[in-house]
């Protein structure tokens, strides 16, 4: 076969050089055809379309013919021209074939329209579907889109540890980190394990958030993100819930809370609108194929205003729906921890636009949220989305060491791992204010995929490790 440099299929199709000779390679998507002429559909993951290549089976021999099946790698050489066919600008009439791999009768993908709860069992295999080429070529897209934003206003990327010994969130989800042997453990005479012979000489675990050490570097650089994987041992078998999922985690010195609201929202509309300018063809397939209403969504967040929603008064919002008659499944009162229901409800059915809800109740809040003067409340934020729910969670922090320190002792927490932390406090402290944007949640919104395990290549959730 005569050696032609490789162009890439999304190329071929965008700008065609209508009558040169060129090289695609590729998987076999489908073949269709007569006794005279076969039509291939090509993908090489580039794009969601496909190249269509025409064989005329006339200048090729059988024993190659047969090998052309679903899922099989080809290496084709042929003209380029004008498509007769709808739907597509060019095709490839082809002149040489070669088998780069062959692919045998027990290939999973060989038709359509399978479901998402298959296409997981073989997630090694599902990039090669429309959906999931869609989906990850967005997620590639969405991470381009942190990074250009945070470097354009000139954020430093950040990179925290993901092996610790504190619990950022201080809700006791972490995973843990040993290469002590579980069947022969220590234990010390209070009848604790003893890990001071364990790798780090101390019980580490793997981070639930960067946010601790993001804060440090806040403090020294000016404004820092972080985006990486995070980990949380919650029993939570919910479509938004990953065992490993990434996040994105801005920290800014000097914001306050409406700084870090308008931050927090100009951040997922640069990402939306990223997605609308540079994922269209991927987009439209999704738009077609799993969310009729998606991008209708995606351009209405982007033209409309977030709004500000004080805890107290989404609360009082809730309670009202419920003397109206409207059922929930979880109690509202003051002083709950939102469940996703009550937040789709103000998102979805009262402000139909996406809320910001601000102030919550301090004993539902992690201890580093700044403490309002009013002593119930702490200047936290949850970006809720329609679709999602929970989408960003952030706060000011509280900067003065007292009050820190008193919060600390009030939830009985231990301070042996988070001296460092408090430094903070103690050398130059500052206002500063971050927040944490779940990266599948995003994907969720961004793609109208319905399940959290089918925006990330490798989900990872109780009883699920597999790949
Ligand atoms: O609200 P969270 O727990 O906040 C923090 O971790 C803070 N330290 C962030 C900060 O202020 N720097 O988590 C932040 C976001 C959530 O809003 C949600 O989008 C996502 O992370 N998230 C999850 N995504 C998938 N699976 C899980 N189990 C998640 N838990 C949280
Ligand atoms: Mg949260």
């Amino acid at each position: 076969m005569e050696k032609i440099k490789r162009t890439r299929i999304v190329d071929l199709l965008k700008t065609p050089a209508f009558g040169t000779i060129v090289n695609a390679k590729g998987w076999v998507r489908t073949r269709r055809g007569n006794k005279n002429v076969n039509f291939i559909a090509l993908n090489d993951g580039s794009t969601i379309n496909n190249l269509q290549i025409v064989v005329d089976l006339a200048n090729f021999s059988e024993d190659l013919l047969k090998d052309i099946t679903t899922g099989a790698c080809l290496s084709v050489n042929g003209l380029l021209v004008e498509s007769m066919g709808s739907g597509q600008a060019a095709e490839v009439q082809a002149t040489e074939i070669e088998i780069l791999g062959l692919c045998d009768n027990t290939y999973p993908l060989q038709k359509k329209g399978h479901s998402m709860e298959f296409l997981r069992d073989i997630a090694h295999l599902r990039p090669r579907t429309n959906t999931f080429g869609a989906v990850l070529r967005i997620r590639h897209n969405m991470a381009i889109a942190i990074h250009t934003f945070f470097h354009q206003k000139g954020f430093y990327y950040f990179h925290t540890p993901l092996i610790t010994a504190s619990d950022c969130e201080g809700a006791g989800q972490m995973f843990q980190v040993t290469t002590m042997n579980l069947y022969d453990l220590k234990k010390k005479e209070d009848g604790f394990i003893d890990y001071s012979g364990d790798f780090f000489g101390k019980q580490t675990s793997l981070t639930v958030s960067g946010q601790l050490e993001g804060e440090l570097a806040a403090t020294a650089l000016g404004a820092i993100y972080t985006f990486g994987p995070t980990f949380r041992a919650e029993n939570s078998n919910t479509p938004r819930h990953l065992a490993e999922f990434w996040m994105v985690e801005p920290e800014v010195a000097f914001a306050d809370l409406d700084e870090l609201t308008a931050l927090e929202e100009e951040f997922i509309k640069y990402c939306v609108k990223w997605a609308l300018d540079n994922c269209a063809d991927d987009l439209a397939f999704l738009n077609k194929m799993v969310d009729p209403g998606l991008i209708e969504r995606l351009q209405g967040v982007i033209s409309t205003d977030f709004v500000r929603l004080p805890y107290t008064e989404g609360v009082r919002i809730l309670e009202e729906a419920v003397r109206n008659g409207h059922k929930f499944e979880f109690p509202v009162y003051w002083g709950a921890d939102l469940a996703s229901e009550h937040e789709r409800y103000l998102v979805e059915e009262h402000f139909k636009k996406p809320v910001i809800m601000i102030d919550y109740p301090k004993d539902i809040k992690a201890f580093y949220m700044k403490q309002n003067p009013d002593g119930k409340t702490v200047q936290g934020t949850d970006v809720l989305f329609p679709q999602i729910g929970e989408i960003i969670g952030g706060s000011v922090r509280e900067e003065s060491y007292d009050k820190l320190m008193a919060r600390i002792d009030e939830l009985q927490m231990s301070t042996k791992e988070l001296w460092w932390y408090l430094d903070t406090r103690r050398y130059g402290t500052c206002p500063h204010a971050g927040f944490g944007l779940g990266f599948e949640r995003l994907l969720l919104f961004v793609t109208g995929m319905q399940n959290i395990r089918d925006v990330i290549p490798f989900p990872r959730t109780p009883n699920n490790a597999a790949f």
